[in-house]
């Protein structure tokens, strides 16, 4: 049976820093972050606004694009690391925005920025079981740390919503995946802390191990086998990586190739002299062209991958209709995951998110703004007047979280 992606839809907030504007107020070269981490802009949420409205808002615009109702969706699930309550799942606030019907399957999934990717998995087996109906998966985050710590720079947030089902017009995914799992401390967020701590450098290794584990388990399980002059990346036109920041995905592909490329011992005869200048072209081939929207939003954690599949798509979808694709998917904690999928022949009608538009459509603040926003906090309650969002936070009433859409009046 064939499975996958049918569509993809997502939403960013309004507002975003520029990274060289961060750079001057914290003191640092521009150049280090917009060249040593390659972000360029961040996004910012409004007040109104948390994972539960970017998710319900990334969600209605895949269901009106799509021409889905909400009660063909018999499953729905909501991957996030910034759940809002300790026991409630942000699905069912989600659930109730979307008028999604009570025949549905429906809960939250945390494995900090891997989730989206269980997510995915767990609802593309569920269709492959003969489920009549379609599931709905959104992967949504805001991304936190410190102010004038060395992750600040590495915020953002927004969500990404995806129809699984068995017409996959945007990406048939294959079967096969490669995994890699392990308990190491480097990013995590207790109970009662807004912000995450991470141990930023070991958290760099931590990834790039699990790339190696996931991909060398994919690389052993790969169908034809591989020649030994053969690389797997010989037999992927595009590769896309879980990225907190764009240079961190040049970092796994640099790491990617030279596995692959290991274990094909005549290719790396002819590559081991030249490795890095090997590297680097293929990252520009093979990497490059899937990180340009993450540069300008930041940070997404479990919506980061699809994100980069959702932009990529947009950007040069019918060029790759046909075409194979690698995407890798890592969670600290850690779980990882790398898996393959073909772009669909009719991918050109759906090949449109919304990414580009909403980029275009930004409001800039500056680093002061940006400072008052994130004090702020999810203090919920009107949107502001430029507002793109289709859901607001209106707040807390006897400990409940209520929501409305922007110009409804709460009951
Ligand atoms: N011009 C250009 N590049 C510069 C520069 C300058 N003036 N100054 C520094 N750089 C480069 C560094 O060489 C480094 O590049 P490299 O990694 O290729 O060597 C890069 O900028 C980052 O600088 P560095 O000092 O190493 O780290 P940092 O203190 O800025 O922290 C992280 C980087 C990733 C550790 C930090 O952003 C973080 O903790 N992020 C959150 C955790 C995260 O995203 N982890 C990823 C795996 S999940």
């Amino acid at each position: 049976m064939t499975v996958g992606i049918e569509r993809l839809a997502v939403y960013v907030p309004q507002y975003a820093l520029r990274l060289a504007d961060l750079a001057v107020a914290r003191g640092v070269p521009p150049e280090k972050l917009t060249s040593g981490l390659g972000v360029r802009e961040m996004a910012i949420p409004a007040p109104c606004e948390d994972v539960v409205t970017l998710a319900a808002t990334a969600g209605a615009r895949l269901l009106r694009a799509a021409g889905v109702g909400p009660d063909e969706i018999g499953m729905l699930l909501v991957a996030t690391e910034t759940g809002v309550d300790h026991s409630k799942p942000v699905s069912i606030f989600v659930h109730d925005l979307l008028g999604i019907g009570p025949r549905c399957r429906v809960y939250e999934l945390k494995h900090a920025c891997y989730a989206g990717t269980a997510a995915l998995m767990t609802a593309a087996d569920w269709v492959r079981a003969g489920r009549e109906r379609r599931a709905l998966v959104i992967a949504s985050d805001i991304a936190r740390y410190e102010i004038g710590s060395a992750g600040e720079p590495t915020q953002g947030a927004g969500a990404v919503a995806m129809l699984v089902g068995s017409e996959p017009r945007a990406l048939v995914l294959g079967e096969q995946s490669g995994t890699h799992a392990g308990n190491v401390h480097d990013f995590w967020r207790p109970l009662d802390r807004r912000a995450a701590i991470v141990d930023g450098r070991y958290s760099v290794d931590c990834y790039l191990d699990a790339l190696s584990g996931a991909f060398g388990a994919y690389r052993e399980a790969e169908r034809p086998r591989l020649g030994p002059a053969e690389a797997l990346s010989d037999r992927l036109a595009r590769l896309l990586y879980h990225t907190p920041f764009p240079k961190m995905a040049m970092k796994a592909h640099r790491r990617l190739v030279e596995v692959d490329w290991r274990a094909a011992p005549e290719r790396w005869a002819r590559v081991a002299p030249r490795l890095d200048d090997a590297a680097l072209e293929a990252y520009r081939e093979l990497a490059a062209p899937g990180l340009e929207a993450v540069a300008r939003v930041g940070n997404t954690y479990t919506a980061s991958l699809y994100l980069c599949l959702a932009a990529l798509l947009e950007a040069e979808g019918t060029a790759l209709a046909g075409r194979r694709i690698g995407l890798f998917s890592y969670g600290s904690g850690c779980c990882a995951e790398f898996f393959t999928g073909i772009v669909g022949d009719a991918v050109e009608t759906v090949a449109d998110a919304g990414v580009g538009r909403m980029l275009a459509d930004r409001t800039f603040v500056d680093v002061e703004a940006y400072e008052r926003l994130v004090g702020a906090g999810e203090a919920g309650g009107d949107p502001p007047a430029d507002f793109a969002g289709e859901f607001v936070f209106a707040g807390l009433r006897d400990h409940r979280r209520e929501y409305r859409r922007p110009g409804v009046l709460a009951a």
